[in-house]
């Protein structure tokens, strides 16, 4: 009798990179959601600020961090060779203010997933992130806000919404207890939802 020997990992196994700028605290938390998973890894983290929160959260991971250059990015071929060379097969967004170069996104072309912290397509849009966005809420008087997670393409907030979740916006909120609730949802749903893309991939 002759056996055939297949490895499920290695045939069918994804790696993600997460372009953060931030603290990190969602890249912290899909880090752990995909630390125990059978096919799915966190490989690599992408940063344009050395002294980013994400950075630590990467290092206490082993995960490399990849510090990135402004001019290199938006230029050429910027780092399409260092993600293929990590082979990397998708890359989520978490806190990341640079617009993503046309390279990136043809290459990635519905594998480059972002959060934003409001209900797209109301307060999205270039300048529209961290506190900015939930003032704005606030100042609109809305009385839901929440998160959007979304394709990204070479516009900002402009890619196919995958998944909304929403929350009150109570009269007495400031910006920052409504960044804390949105930061909430944002951990409940980021991971899930990727990995939810990834296994149908
Ligand atoms: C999140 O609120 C996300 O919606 C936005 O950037 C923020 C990153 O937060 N795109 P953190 O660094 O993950 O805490």
């Amino acid at each position: 009798m002759t056996s055939v020997l297949v490895n499920p990992v290695s045939s069918s196994h994804k790696s993600i990179a997460i372009f953060a700028s931030g603290t990190g605290t969602n890249a912290k938390n899909i880090i752990e959601h995909f630390s125990q998973h059978p096919f799915i890894n966190v490989q690599l983290v992408v940063c344009n600020k050395p002294t980013a929160g994400v950075v630590d959260i990467a290092a206490a991971n082993q995960i490399p961090a990849l510090l990135i250059d402004k001019e290199k990015f938006f230029r050429g071929t910027g780092y399409l060779n260092e993600l293929k060379e990590a082979q990397i097969d998708f890359i989520v967004l978490a806190g990341f203010l640079w617009k993503i170069p046309q390279t990136l996104v043809d290459a990635y072309r519905n594998r480059i997933v972002n959060i934003h912290p409001a209900l797209l397509p109301k307060f999205g849009g270039k300048g529209m992130y961290g506190t900015k966005v939930h003032e704005a809420v606030i100042a609109a008087g809305e009385t839901e806000s929440g998160i959007t997670i979304h394709y990204a393409n070479e516009d900002y907030d402009k890619g196919d919404i995958i998944f909304q979740a929403s929350c009150p916006v109570l009269r007495e909120d400031s910006a920052e207890s409504l960044a804390e609730r949105i930061h909430g949802l944002e951990h409940k749903h980021y991971a899930k939802v990727i990995d939810k893309i990834m296994i149908e991939l």
